[in-house]
């Protein structure tokens, strides 16, 4: 249910992620009349601007990536909306700008039932504590059910610092207050994976070590870089891509059902996969795990610089762009089945899939020949773009002999429902609903930073030799390759 009154305030409101994704999700919220008749969006930051400034940056980004165009004559919509927005120019690390916010927020919330207060930190991480505490202080987020605050990864730089920050949380305000997002978890398909998996009977009986041999997942990038290098020079692949987005998908794949789509529930099944995770061995990390840095090359027609040539990188930089890992769940369920991750930017194609590969059938009865195109089954779970499922499965190939030929049963998001909304959208109003459940509670995050913490250490004591190793257009070092062809397989060419 949507409270009545909801003031939701975005720190870093000038900002890039302002921009580009929260205020076009939340014009787009508006427009499809998701959001309560009484609700203030309240934009923060150093910026100077005014009311008036705010809301034209507001325009701004709805018009150019919104869903929905606001600015024609005949759109009411849009002044509607912009009649919602305020501004309060202000650093964070000053508690008047606290004081002043609220005296804003109190001014602007009308007579009645105490609004609902969402706090959406699009901030740098080492302005997370000062604006909780900042929050505190002013006393926002006394209220332990009506108020929250949204953060945006990364949630930490390792384990370390993201059980600092996960300490420095719950000291002050209530876990159930705290919705850590990763927007992958807002995706239709991402989504749809439980809803796939938990309401049909057809697949679940397959879904385990019986019948699955390995899983790969793939979400891959065209882009480079972008304007983001002094973010993303301290980051890399793993702590970018991989801690969240990638081991938020494993789980999914690989969780026991949830005996009720609640907050908790799903977060424990989902973090009792990543529990299950078999800790990489510092020795070992070399054969389950393979970094690469995009070189320059050709994509899309166009020659494009290398990393180390972008804007705010290092000409020696030993961050990675790519990475790929081999894990393995130890439970009875994923005995003995790997799980093949990789990310990468800079690939041939912007594609995110998750691919189950099933096990060949034990005995092929089929005349000398027949099966020579046979393949196993694959269940192909696209995540974007071209959203769908593909199921490739054996069939006789017409004509007087008994051939076989894989052919593909497919469903496309398209074909069956209207256009999707945006993952911000999705986690936007979950956040205002008070649904945690697409949100990473601070356990999962936690468990996410243990799998992967062998191979930052690993990775950061021992500096690559070979960077650039893979060319911009291709899909990523040789050694992602290799690791695969050491246990008989290879990456499947995404669909
Ligand atoms: C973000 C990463 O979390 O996800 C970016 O910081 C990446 O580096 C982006 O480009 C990918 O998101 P999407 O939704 O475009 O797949």
């Amino acid at each position: 249910r949507v409270p009545p009154t909801v003031q939701l305030v975005l720190f870093g409101g000038g900002g890039d992620l302002a921009h580009r994704k929260l205020v076009p999700a939340l014009y787009d919220l508006h427009r499809e009349g998701h959001l309560p008749a009484e609700v203030d969006v309240v934009g923060v930051d150093m910026a100077e601007m005014d009311d008036g400034g705010f809301a034209s940056f507001a325009c701004d980004a709805a018009t150019s990536l919104g869903r929905f165009f606001p600015k024609d004559a005949a759109n009411q919509d849009w002044d509607a909306f912009e009649e919602r927005l305020a501004y309060v120019q202000g650093d964070v690390t000053q508690a008047e700008t606290f004081e002043r916010l609220r005296e804003r927020l109190d001014a602007l919330a009308p007579d009645g039932e105490a609004p609902h207060r969402v706090f959406y930190l699009s901030v740098a991480p080492f302005l997370v504590e000062p604006i909780v505490r900042g929050l505190t202080e002013a006393h926002l987020l006394d209220d332990i059910v009506r108020s929250r605050i949204v953060i945006e990864k990364p949630f930490g730089h390792d384990l370390e610092s993201a059980r600092a920050l996960d300490r420095t949380l719950t000291e002050t305000i209530d876990e159930s207050q705290v919705y850590r997002i990763d927007h992958y978890l807002g995706k239709e398909t991402v989504q749809n994976m439980l809803a796939f998996r938990f309401a049909n009977v057809l697949f679940e009986p397959i879904w385990d070590a019986r019948y699955v041999d390995h899983v790969q997942i793939t979400v891959a990038e065209t882009v480079g870089v972008e304007h983001r290098g002094g973010y993303y020079e301290g980051a890399g692949a793993l702590r970018d891509m991989v801690q969240n987005h990638l081991l938020q998908l494993l789980c999914l794949v690989a969780m026991e059902p949830p005996v009720a789509f609640q907050a908790d529930e799903v977060r424990n099944k989902k973090v009792d996969v990543l529990r299950a995770v078999r800790p990489i061995a510092p020795d070992r990390v070399h054969e389950v795990a393979v970094r690469g840095q995009y070189g320059s090359g050709f994509l899309g027609g166009a020659e494009v610089p290398a990393y180390r040539a972008e804007p705010n990188v290092d000409p020696h930089s030993t961050t990675e762009t790519y990475a790929a890992l081999k894990l393995e769940v130890d439970n009875w369920r994923w005995h003995g089945v790997p799980f093949y991750l990789r990310t990468g930017k800079r690939m041939p194609r912007r594609v995110s899939e998750v691919s189950v590969q099933f096990r060949p059938v034990p005995h092929r009865a089929f005349p000398a020949g027949a099966d020579e195109a046979w393949q196993p089954n694959r269940l192909v779970i696209r995540i974007q773009p071209d959203e769908g499922i593909v199921l490739r499965f054996q069939a006789k190939r017409p004509g007087p002999s008994m051939l076989l030929h894989p052919v593909a049963m497919r469903f496309d998001y398209d074909d069956a429902f209207e256009t999707p909304p945006e993952a911000y959208e999705t986690l936007l109003l979950d956040a205002i609903r008070g649904d945690a459940t697409l949100f990473m509670r601070a356990d999962q995050v936690e468990t996410a930073w243990e799998v992967v913490q062998p191979v930052l250490d690993a990775w950061a004591d021992s500096p690559p030799a070979e960077f650039p190793n893979y060319a911009s257009g291709t899909w990523g070092p040789a050694a992602a390759d290799r690791m695969l062809a050491h246990d008989g397989r290879s990456w499947f060419e995404p669909l």
